[in-house]
């Protein structure tokens, strides 16, 4: 078998390497307006918006940023139809499957956040074998948000210090900031730094509430399906445009 050619995206000249986001967190969304505007059914939408994740991900690893994390299923979207959840959960064990060969090769490590008892079976199982078998990775951090909700999360952290505290093995003046992030599910991964919403709306939709402290903000009117890599690289550029002050004034 021929194999395939290894795309490789070089860094834009005027992107500074030493001065990139480290973690960048997406909200992919208006893939049901994508397709709508071709009169075409919702799911195909969705199905388009994996090709252009894909390409993310690679851009990402390419130009040395260390983590990427996409918000694939909030724990508000069971209220969609049932046809589009089900096409949606298919869809992320069919793309798992198909890519996972892929994913090793490029040295990606998969991560999902949310409260994945919930998903079918079949993909739960899925996923814990491409975490597993992507675990030592170090190109680059995948992390899929999979009924995944930023209130759920953070009541979840709580749920786990209060079992502790009252098991007497922690003291209440014992938790920090640090310590909390610990129990959240992205522990271990740095806090985003850009945070991209695409098509258009102002809101972080319950997404990575306590982990966005601090990430700069970039919204686009397009819509996730035509996310491509010069939208990425006017994304990039905007966040290097921006001064980040973490609340002090400058020095
Ligand atoms: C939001 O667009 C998109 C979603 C809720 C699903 C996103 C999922 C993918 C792109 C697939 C990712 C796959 C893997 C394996 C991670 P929308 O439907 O809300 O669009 P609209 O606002 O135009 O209706």
């Amino acid at each position: 078998m021929i194999p395939k050619p290894v795309v490789r995206y070089p860094l834009p000249n005027d992107l500074q390497p030493d001065r990139l986001p480290q973690h960048v967190a997406v909200i992919m969304d208006g893939n049901g307006r994508w397709a709508k505007g071709r009169g075409l059914p919702r799911i195909m939408g969705h199905r388009r918006g994996v090709d252009t994740l894909k390409t993310l991900l690679r851009c990402c690893r390419d130009w040395g940023i260390g983590a990427l994390t996409a918000y694939a299923f909030s724990t508000e979207n069971w209220g969609r139809p049932v046809e589009e959840v089900d096409f949606l959960m298919t869809l992320f064990e069919r793309v798992l499957r198909q890519e996972l060969i892929e994913m090793m090769a490029e040295n990606v490590r998969i991560r999902f956040v949310g409260d994945l008892s919930a998903l079918p079976l079949s993909l739960q199982q899925e996923m814990q074998s491409a975490v597993t078998k992507t675990q030592h990775h170090q190109g680059i951090n995948f992390t899929v948000a999979t009924n995944y909700g930023g209130r759920e999360d953070i009541v979840q952290a709580c749920r786990a210090l209060a079992s502790q505290v009252q098991a007497g093995n922690l003291a209440p003046e014992e938790i920090t900031e640090a310590l909390f992030s610990h129990h959240l599910y992205t522990a271990n991964l740095p806090d985003p730094d850009l945070l991209i919403r695409t098509s258009g709306e102002m809101r972080i939709s319950n997404f990575l509430l306590w982990q966005l402290a601090y990430a700069e903000i970039y919204v686009t009117d397009t819509l996730w399906p035509d996310f491509d890599i010069s939208e990425f690289h006017r994304a990039l550029a905007a966040y290097q445009q921006r001064d980040r002050r973490f609340g002090k004034v400058k020095a």
